[in-house]
């Protein structure tokens, strides 16, 4: 075991050796070839000799110069003696060249006139990135170019003023002391002559403080007029030339490869832009120097960019990277892409069981065909259904089952057949209604009862995991304010959950549909948010291991017959490992309710279903939906617009119409459980627990002041009162209500 770790070990400090190598040494020059002259790199095809470089045409001297007290190497242009300043293998070459000027002395007398020029033989000059400046108070520059099949082509600009003053306000070079113009655009330029000559009075007007006239030709962006530049400018101004192998296509080249220049076999040939000749680049997911053999290497894009989603690991391939999600999950792992979802491991346990179990079953058949050959077809069926059972998750049901403590006895395992008898085949009236998750059905047991049938979609494997999510969290749950699971059928096609059936409709429809006929008053919206924060209090703290809901929203409480609340749909639910307080999980919920810190974060709490619990009360004052587009966009997020209200003391504006006869002070109560249940930091929510307290508390206390002053029977049998400092101790929640004691606490805790 220690050797197996150890040997991984070395293997991982191997591979990072070899890449660290790679890295420092890579290619960019020919063997034996200085890869640098002073502090600039010369890369292949360039080079400082005749062997080091691909052809003449690259040749670049490195000639020591003593013009400075320390003699340094600088790289020059061998025909014209500029000195290079950067070469780039995107075929981009920047060179200095120096200004043009005329001066004159007082009595404008021409004292001196330099003409430039620059006559290029392999490299063309960019006429989309470089600019004509000319500078000066009397000055026109002006400049004449050739192109390679001996055209010429003039342009100029003037530059003029009368005073310092005007410029040190303004030092744009729009005409006033400088002006700048494009060079002429369209051909491959190779030589171009330009200078500045005086306009009017050879700088009799300005001697003063413009002696002298000054052009030059400079790239896009790296000269900036300064005021100052009047009185003396005599430098070398940065351009850009353009460079290229040859002087023919990609196409042309590739017929005869001896001399085609993209050597290493991970580049590919593109044709220059701005001139003929073609240039090479390395393939994407490569970098380094196509030109030689061996120059492109890959990019390790685990080591830096990379689009794979938080949880999913990196792993570099040559010229490209995959994204590898965790264990159970599957997608490619990119943010763009189908990120990660869960469940492909089980399903493909479960193909896998059954490809064994039908491989196995077929020795088991042939052996046994001799004996079984009439009963050979009712065993067909009852294979089908077993296959069925299997490929719905009954084996990882049963498993999960086991894992998590569950007990089967409560929930019972339907056949076909009743379920088919109690939907009438499933028959379209008997659709009570349809979601995301599939479709339910109301149906009559044998024994009289009613229930609701949840049928997930045909086809839709990733519709089967929330299905079995559903039935292991709820086969946990024992609480009267949460809708019971009955039992499944996992023999169809599909899974089906059997539920007990809750007759009055959602909150959600009493809220927001116009044809619900019944209003719930303030008092009964008030049980309901105690019921729900309830339940979730239980789910986070109570039951045996704690439970996320993931989903709460007023369309999954369900109202009884009494408008008792009945909290389902527990697909999204996660179990919540009892060593870990947060999870990190694909975001999921309805919008409206989402919590925006897991949403960001990715990283689910209890305190995800806080928020939504918040939405949920804000949605019970208002009777506003949780998102609405047919509101104002400011005020769409019922959230948002609850909070903002609250801080602009509007509350009773905002309240449901339908809401009459409130205590002020207690709907500010409520309104202030909301408010901190919404706050947007999760550590800043209150926990259900202590929102399930206040909320009992409001009703107790109302119930006394208002109401008959007579608690429920349930509530009246717990009597004795026990304070106990303070501390609440969730090892008396009841798995039903809350006892007197939290309750007479809270009161007092609360005062
Ligand atoms: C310097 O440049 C000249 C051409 O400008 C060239 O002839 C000479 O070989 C180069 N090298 C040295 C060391 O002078
Ligand atoms: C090249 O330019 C340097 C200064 O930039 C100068 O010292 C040298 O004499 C020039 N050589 C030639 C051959 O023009
Ligand atoms: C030279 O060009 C390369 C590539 O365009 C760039 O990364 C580098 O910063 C440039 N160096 C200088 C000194 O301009
Ligand atoms: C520019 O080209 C024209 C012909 O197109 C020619 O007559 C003229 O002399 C050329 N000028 C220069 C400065 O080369
Ligand atoms: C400008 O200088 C030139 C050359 O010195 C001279 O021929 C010309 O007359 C001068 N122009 C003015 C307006 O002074
Ligand atoms: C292409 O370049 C070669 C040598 O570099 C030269 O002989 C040939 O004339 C050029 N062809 C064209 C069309 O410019
Ligand atoms: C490139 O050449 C190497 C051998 O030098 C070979 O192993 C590799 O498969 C080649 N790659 C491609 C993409 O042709
Ligand atoms: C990813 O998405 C962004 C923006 O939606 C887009 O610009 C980018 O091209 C996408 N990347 C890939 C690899 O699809």
């Amino acid at each position: 075991m220690t050797m197996v770790v150890h040997s991984t070990q070395l293997l991982k400090m191997a591979v990072l050796t070899v890449f660290f190598i790679k890295a420092t040494t890579q290619l960019l020059s020919l063997p034996n070839c200085p890869t640098k002259c002073g502090s600039v790199t010369i890369p292949f095809p360039f080079g400082t000799t005749k062997d080091c470089s691909l052809d003449s045409t690259f040749l670049i001297n490195c000639n020591k110069t003593s013009s400075s007290s320390t003699s340094s190497q600088v790289p020059s242009l061998p025909h014209s003696n500029q000195s290079v300043l950067n070469i780039s293998l995107n075929g981009e070459l920047h060179v200095a060249w120096p200004v043009a000027r005329d001066c004159y002395a007082e009595k404008s007398k021409l004292v001196s006139q330099i003409y430039r020029g620059i006559d290029l033989k392999h490299f063309s000059i960019s006429s989309t990135q470089n600019k004509l400046v000319a500078v000066g108070c009397d000055t026109m520059g002006a400049l004449t170019a050739y192109d390679d099949v001996g055209n010429n082509y003039t342009t100029g600009c003037v530059a003029l003023c009368n005073g310092l003053d005007d410029i040190v306000a303004n030092e744009a070079c729009s005409g006033t002391g400088c002006c700048e113009i494009s060079i002429p655009q369209g051909h491959v330029l190779t030589k171009i002559i330009y200078t500045s000559v005086s306009v009017f009075n050879n700088h009799s007007e300005v001697y003063d403080f413009n002696p002298c006239g000054y052009a030059f030709l400079v790239e896009n962006g790296a000269y900036n007029f300064k005021s100052t530049d009047l009185l003396k400018l005599e430098k070398e101004f940065p351009m850009l030339l353009d460079w290229a192998v040859g002087n023919q296509t990609c196409h042309q080249t590739q017929k005869d490869l001896s001399n085609y220049a993209c050597k290493d076999n991970k580049s590919t040939c593109y044709d220059a832009t701005e001139r003929s000749g073609y240039l090479c680049r390395c393939f994407h997911g490569y970098w380094g120097n196509p030109y030689l053999i061996h120059g492109c290497q890959d990019i390790n894009e685990c080591m830096d960019s990379n689009d794979c989603v938080e949880g999913a690991t990196c792993i570099n391939t040559p010229g490209s990277y995959h994204c590898l999600c965790p264990a159970r999950y599957e997608g490619n792992g990119k943010l763009n892409g189908t990120r990660c979802r869960s469940n492909t491991k089980s399903r493909k346990e479960i193909i896998l069981i059954t490809a064994l179990s039908a491989s196995i079953s077929l020795v088991a058949l042939l052996v046994g065909s001799f004996y079984a050959y009439l009963a050979l077809k009712k065993r067909k069926l009852i294979k089908l259904k077993e296959q069925f059972f299997q490929q719905n998750g009954g084996l990882l049901l049963q498993q999960q089952l086991v894992m998590h403590g569950g007990s089967d006895e409560t929930t019972k395992v339907f056949t076909v057949e009743e379920l088919n008898e109690a939907t009438n085949n499933f028959n379209q009236s008997k659709i009570l209604g349809q979601g995301g998750q599939g479709t339910v059905y109301k149906g009559i047991l044998q024994d009289k009862r009613i229930v609701a049938i949840k049928k997930s979609k045909i086809n839709d494997p990733n519709q089967i995991e929330p299905f079995i999510n559903e039935m292991i969290v709820l086969s946990q749950i024992n609480h009267r304010n949460v809708v019971k699971l009955l039992g499944c059928c996992l023999e169809t096609e599909v899974p089906l959950l059997v539920y007990e059936f809750i007759s009055n409709g959602t909150v959600y429809q009493h809220l927001h549909d116009q044809n619900q006929s019944l209003k719930l008053t303030w008092k009964t919206r008030l049980r309901i948010a105690k019921e729900t924060a309830g339940v979730l209090a239980y789910l986070h703290s109570a039951a045996s291991t704690p439970i996320i809901h993931r989903d709460v929203k007023s369309a999954n409480i369900l109202l009884d017959h009494n408008l008792t609340a009945k909290v389902s749909d527990f697909g999204a639910s996660r179990i919540v490992p009892l060593d870990h307080s947060q999870i990190t999980t694909l975001v999921q919920g309805t919008l409206g309710y989402l919590d925006p810190e897991y949403f960001h974060t990715s990283q689910l709490t209890d305190k995800s279903d806080v928020y939504s619990f918040g939405v949920v009360l804000a949605e019970l004052m208002t009777g506003k939906k949780a998102l609405s587009f047919s509101r104002p966009e400011i005020d769409r997020n019922l959230a948002v617009y609850f909070v903002s209200s609250m801080k602009e003391n509007r509350l009773l504006h905002i309240l449901d119409n339908n809401i009459d006869d409130v205590n002020t002070e207690q709907l500010k109560k409520i309104a202030h459980i909301a408010e901190r249940c919404l706050r947007v930091k999760g550590e800043e929510r209150p926990t259900m627990k202590e929102v399930a307290m206040e909320l009992e508390g409001i009703l107790v206390f109302e119930e006394h002041h208002w109401g008959s002053g007579k608690l429920s029977s349930d509530r009246a049998a717990s009597s004795a009162i026990n304070v106990e400092n303070g501390v609440y101790r969730s090892s008396t929640i009841s798995s039903n209500s809350y006892s007197i004691n939290q309750i007479s606490m809270s009161l007092i805790g609360g005062r």
